[in-house]
């Protein structure tokens, strides 16, 4: 299978952390993040593509988005949007664990996108494998891509598990390496399940990436994510770093509390560019 490949010359991403005292302010920031780049991309591309994620932490931003349409504020493009998911669980899209579910209730179903639009992870009576390969021909299609080429999405937005996974890319998962195919099927030992996620490639191709951690309990991860050390660098959270693009860290104090004080002393709810370069 054809390695894929960048179009453009690689560059150091730009990365910015911002540190919020609780999650709410963390959820309307990343909201307003949402917002700016759907209208950036609208006027630009004509279109907002985007990738969500699965978990809790991501919720009150879908709540946030979805109560800005409640009020008739924010005027989110939504005809112009186009969403997708960064992984999703081998469950049907009804279940509880579903993350297409999960965003469809918190969101989805509150807002004028049309159906077309919404682009799930279809694991209803298929095989891991096979689940995967479809979402690969919907991207492929969707981005009408030679063999070979990646998909670049406006926004990726992810979650930090408390081990460092992200999407479903968890440590020592031979999905870390994949360099061909754009969605995988790994199977999650821990789990005892197999999940779909998009690879590296695709998520380090994209214009931005949003990270939203939130809680003590992801206070490790996030400090072996940004400042690296002990053999972090296989940390797939550490692994994600944007070609040519933004990668941003949305997180709460909690979250932030291992962060060395020089990235802290720096961060604010503004945000801090953390580098011109590496962490
Ligand atoms: C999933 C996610 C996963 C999630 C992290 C954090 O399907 O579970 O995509 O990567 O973002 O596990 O989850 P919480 O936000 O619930 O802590």
């Amino acid at each position: 299978m054809r390695r894929l490949e960048e179009v453009f010359q690689a560059s150091e991403p730009r990365v910015e952390l911002r540190v919020f005292a609780g999650a709410e302010d963390l959820a309307l920031a990343a909201a307003a993040e949402f917002l700016t780049r759907a209208r950036t991309a609208v006027a630009q591309r004509g279109r907002f593509i985007v990738a969500l994620p699965g978990g809790s932490t991501p919720n009150r931003f879908y709540a946030r988005l979805a109560g800005w349409r409640r009020a008739g504020t924010g005027r989110i493009p939504w005809a112009r949007i186009h969403v997708f998911w960064g992984d999703e669980r081998l469950v049907p899209p009804g279940h509880p664990d579903s993350n297409f579910r999960n965003v469809n209730d918190a969101l989805l179903v509150q807002v004028p996108i049309p159906q077309a639009n919404v682009h799930r992870i279809r694991t209803e009576g298929r095989s891991p494998a096979g689940a995967a390969a479809l979402y690969e021909q919907e991207i492929r299609t969707f981005f009408r891509l030679p063999a070979g080429r990646l998909p670049r999405f406006d926004l990726v937005v992810l979650g930090l598990g408390a081990d460092g996974h992200t999407a479903s890319l968890f440590p020592g998962s031979e999905a870390l390496a994949e360099d061909a195919r754009l969605v995988v099927a790994p199977l999650i030992a821990k789990l005892g399940t197999h999940r779909i996620t998009v690879t590296l490639p695709v998520l380090n191709n994209a214009r931005t990436i949003m990270f939203l951690v939130g809680g003590a309990q992801k206070s490790e991860a996030l400090a072996r994510a940004l400042h690296g050390g002990g053999g972090s660098d296989a940390l797939p959270a550490r692994m994600v770093r944007p070609r040519d693009g933004t990668l941003l860290w949305l997180v709460d104090r909690a979250a932030a509390r291992k962060l060395s004080d020089a990235s802290l002393g720096q961060a604010t709810p503004e945000g801090r560019r953390l580098n011109p370069g590496r962490t």
